[in-house]
């Protein structure tokens, strides 16, 4: 049974497939709208989600199967003291499939190995976010028409932000990718990301401070919230939560044809007048998040076109 711990979890050909059945569905939804019928989805989420959740649940809806789950560990047994191990085996009596977003690193990977049922990483901590990873290559890939030969700023927590760390696990694999990693010194990229896979795979990146100096040369500006949840102290998160905004005197730097990604949610690291801006995409990129979550959801249940 294969679960989506990473998004390496995928060979380039099988994200080449995924990200060809998205875009069909894109194209063709009423194709797939029976296509999970009397199949259930649950949606088992130890943290706040807006995006993930509610797009893996449209997504199994849209496939016309269902959904059940929880929305924090509160409303759970985990308040009780349930161990994640315990609680995937109950969910595997009742689902076909688990989405699990945990603030601890590696418990969906601990989910997985006990699981009766594919399971799908929703975000474990500060490690990985693997969908919004698909999210965020298909929205490249549909709007820039490639994932090589792209030079890509990466802005704001390198530290905490695990979509930043799954999008570099992803995007190394394709030719001439070029990072520009943008960060407060506190908020650096981590060492077993810039040690362990870039200087690795000898992939081109320089680290700098001031967004301004980056801008020029980017093909994609990947923003991201600074992580308040992973601060040990307040006083450290508001020092820091408002270093990068993007106004549109700093989208005036960049090219005319850059994309500006965002996983979302917004804080102030993106002036709402940015919103208007042809090049401002990520409220797109939402949208292909239902789409990628609905192709991964076939590919792990194995779903298979009639003939
Ligand atoms: N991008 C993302 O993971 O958003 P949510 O936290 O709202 O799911």
């Amino acid at each position: 049974m294969r679960h989506m711990m990473s998004p390496l979890d995928l060979t380039v050909e099988e994200l080449d497939d995924l990200l060809h059945l998205a875009s069909d569905i894109e194209k063709n939804p009423d194709k797939y709208a029976h296509a999970c019928d009397r199949k259930k989805l649950a949606t088992c989420f130890y943290e706040p989600s807006t995006r993930t959740r509610l797009s893996f649940e449209a997504a199994m809806q849209n496939l016309g199967g269902s959904v059940l789950g929880f929305s924090s560990a509160d409303s759970s047994s985990a308040a009780k003291g349930e161990s994640v191990s315990d609680t995937i085996r109950v969910i595997s009596c009742y689902a076909d499939i688990c989405a699990i977003r945990h603030p601890k690193e590696g418990a969906a990977l601990v989910a997985s190995s006990k699981s009766g049922i594919p399971v799908i990483n929703a975000g474990d901590g500060g490690h990985q976010h693997p969908t919004q990873t698909l999210t965020d290559l298909m929205t490249i890939h549909s709007l820039k028409g490639r994932l090589s030969d792209l030079t890509i700023g990466l802005c704001g927590d390198l530290k905490f932000g695990r979509t930043v760390h799954s999008l570099i696990h992803a995007l190394i694999r394709y030719p001439n990718i070029k990072f520009v990693l943008i960060s407060p010194e506190e908020l650096r990229i981590p060492s077993y990301i810039r040690q362990d896979v870039l200087e690795k795979h000898k992939i081109p990146f320089v680290e700098m401070e001031r967004l301004e100096d980056a801008m020029p040369d980017l093909d994609i500006l990947y923003m991201t919230r600074v992580q308040k949840e992973r601060f040990f102290n307040e006083e450290d998160y508001v020092r820091m939560k408002d270093f990068y905004i993007l106004t549109k005197e700093k989208l005036a730097l960049a090219k005319e044809d850059m994309l500006v990604l965002h996983p979302l949610p917004r804080v102030n690291e993106i002036s709402v007048e940015v919103d208007d801006d042809p090049r401002a995409v990520y409220f797109k990129q939402v949208q292909y998040g239902v789409y990628i979550r609905m192709a991964l959801i076939l590919t792990l249940l194995k779903w298979k076109e009639e003939p």
